[in-house]
């Protein structure tokens, strides 16, 4: 079943930003505050003892897949995973919908990443259990877009400011980046909300997505130009040149490096407290080095808190798809360990 968009998602599968309405975000980001103390290790919680995760990762993954996997273990649920096409019955020529048939009848709800777009709805289609997008291709990366806006509402709420009349600089490869793709649906349902998009040429914003943002009512502006498009933002979302997505290395390389974010252009062009944003992976290689490692003690780099939020968010969705919000403290104890947290 895939969400329509309501506050209520049970057994819904997670496949677009374009499921949600306003309200849909407002509930998951308020159980994602929930969970906290036990992503924190303050406390354990055993609400999903005996559920599974299939965690299907047909595409290079770090962050994303520990991310699910983790979540899925800190509500006391186990993971099962396959990792890489190569390992997998695909490789075989087995079919998606197959795959799915077979995976599901393993597992309570299945996370999925795959390098084609649309291959996660499909895949869904044939499950008999929910399935996250874990990012199909360039096309959305939905749960990415959840915890970024989830870090920009709690970045922007220590400055005493909301998400409408949110300020936006996106940079780099925002043709194929599925992170972005995300963030810009996901940034249409709030108010006054201005989005800079800065990219080559060739890697522009998809323009269907970019007509729909004006429509939402998102001022939108495009660039090649880096700094007189940073100076007056909240955020600064830089991506990757997404090299996978290019026909050949030496393609990918004609557009590295091209935006580069350091210390000295931060502080020459952007508001004082600008929050600095990536989806992570940073390319810290020195043809490319978009965010260079002396951003590392700036306090406004919020990347590593990206990755923690992202722990929070996922740990929200399962818990409302499997609908046991409402028993994670039930089933809590004490942590035994040491907590160096
Ligand atoms: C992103 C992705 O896979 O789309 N990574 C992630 O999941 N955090 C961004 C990227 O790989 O550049």
């Amino acid at each position: 079943m895939v969400y329509g968009g309501s506050v209520e998602f049970k057994g819904a599968s997670i496949l677009s930003i374009s499921q949600f309405e306003r309200a849909d975000i407002d509930h998951i980001f308020r159980v994602a505050d929930r969970m906290e103390p036990y992503a924190q290790r303050q406390r354990i919680t055993r609400v999903l003892d005996g559920a599974i995760l299939g965690n299907m990762f047909f595409e290079a993954s770090t962050r994303t897949r520990i991310s699910f996997g983790s979540a899925f273990n800190l509500l006391g649920g186990e993971v099962r995973e396959t990792v890489g096409f190569e390992a997998s019955a695909l490789a075989k020529g087995e079919s998606l919908q197959d795959t799915a048939r077979v995976l599901s009848g393993f597992s309570d709800i299945i996370c999925m990443r795959h390098p084609e777009s649309g291959s996660v709805a499909d895949f869904a289609s044939a499950s008999r259990v929910p399935v996250i997008n874990g990012g199909d291709g360039s096309n959305e990366h939905p749960s990415q877009a959840l915890l970024d806006l989830y870090t920009i509402e709690k970045e922007l709420k220590g400055l005493g400011r909301s998400l409408d009349g949110l300020r936006v600089a996106m940079i780099g490869d925002l043709k194929h980046g599925r992170t972005v793709h995300s963030l810009c649906k996901l940034l249409m349902l709030f108010d006054n909300v201005s989005v800079q998009l800065v990219s080559p040429k060739e890697l522009a914003m998809p323009s269907n997505l970019v007509d729909d943002m004006r429509e939402a009512g998102i001022s939108v502006e495009e660039s090649d130009k880096i700094e007189p498009s940073i100076s007056h933002v909240d955020i600064v979302y830089s991506t990757r040149i997404q090299e996978e997505r290019f026909s050949s290395r030496d393609e990918a390389d004609l557009y590295r490096g091209r935006f580069r974010l350091n210390q000295a252009i931060y502080t020459s062009h952007c508001e004082p407290n600008t929050v600095i944003m990536h989806p992570l992976p940073r390319d810290s290689r020195a043809e490319a080095n978009e965010l260079d490692s002396d951003l590392d003690s700036n306090p406004n780099l919020a990347i590593f808190r990206q990755t923690d939020n992202g722990l929070l968010v996922r740990m929200a969705l399962f818990s409302i798809i499997l609908d046991v919000t409402h028993l994670v403290d039930k089933y809590a104890s004490e942590v035994r360990w040491y907590n160096p947290r």
